[in-house]
């Protein structure tokens, strides 16, 4: 399976900290974001990764994460997303990347307090489709919203509501199989001018090739200064943190 981490967008919700760096690069606790999702991926055994980038300082992560080998990673690329189309948009340059292989999809500003191993291993077991993590969260209207029935199954999800029909949001961590490269070229822009990736999980689900996983650890975007900091704590009290392995830099 390879692993595609989403680091670009321009932050805008954090000036004046993102006016000369990328969002991804400011510290959340001890390490600069983006080594949560690296390593978050390594230890779940995806050792095949691209980073794709854009908005400010791209460069800096080469210069920051070298050739992955500090993190145990056998491969690591990087790719530059020119301007602002959402996440979507951002996965079509990975296209060649991922070829005929599976694809865990991880948003950058994401902090888990713990393992995502688990759930990966689920999805192996899943024979076709997409699995999704879901947290229950006491602000949803800030993410994307699922609305499940008892048996887990996912009836709708809706991006951003006014009124969410569930306290689920939905996790920046997707697993796809070789269906997303169909569902790309189909999807159009949303009102805030970008191509969603609600919308590819809702194809996915209208064809009933959704799992979705409930997730127990912490989480939280790292996208506002309130959740830069949440994310900090998260890290901070986590056991999966304190005892994970990061690169210190100084070799
Ligand atoms: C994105 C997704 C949203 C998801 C969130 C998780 O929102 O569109 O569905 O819940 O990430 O962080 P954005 O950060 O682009 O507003």
């Amino acid at each position: 399976m390879k692993g595609v981490i989403l680091v670009g967008g321009l932050g805008t919700r954090l000036l004046p900290m993102t006016r000369v760096t990328n969002k991804h690069l400011l510290p959340v606790g001890r390490f600069p974001m983006v080594y949560y999702p690296l390593y978050g991926l390594m230890e779940a055994g995806i050792r095949d990764i691209m980073v794709v980038t854009g908005g400010n300082a791209p460069g800096d992560f080469m210069e920051l994460l070298h050739d992955g080998s500090e993190f145990g990673l056998e491969h690591l690329s990087f790719v530059y997303q020119r301007g602002a189309g959402g996440i979507a948009d951002a996965l079509r340059l990975a296209r060649s990347f991922v070829g005929d292989e599976r694809v865990l999809v991880m948003l950058g500003d994401n902090i888990l307090g713990g393992s995502i191993r688990e759930h990966v291993a689920g999805y192996h077991q899943q024979p076709s489709g997409a699995r999704i993590l879901l947290r229950s969260v006491h602000d949803p209207e800030r993410f994307g919203v699922a609305d499940i029935d008892e048996s887990g199954r996912v009836l709708s999800i809706e991006e951003k509501p006014e009124q969410p029909k569930s306290d689920l949001a939905v996790v920046g961590v997707y697993m796809y199989d070789e269906r997303l490269w169909e569902i790309l070229p189909t999807l159009t822009p949303s009102a805030r001018g970008q191509l969603e990736i609600t919308d590819v999980n809702n194809a996915y689900r209208e064809v009933g090739e959704l799992t979705a996983d409930v997730l127990e650890c912490d989480w939280s975007d790292a996208g506002t200064p309130e959740s830069l900091f949440r994310a900090a704590e998260i890290t901070r009290g986590s056991a999966f943190w304190q005892s994970a392995d990061l690169p210190t830099g100084a070799d």
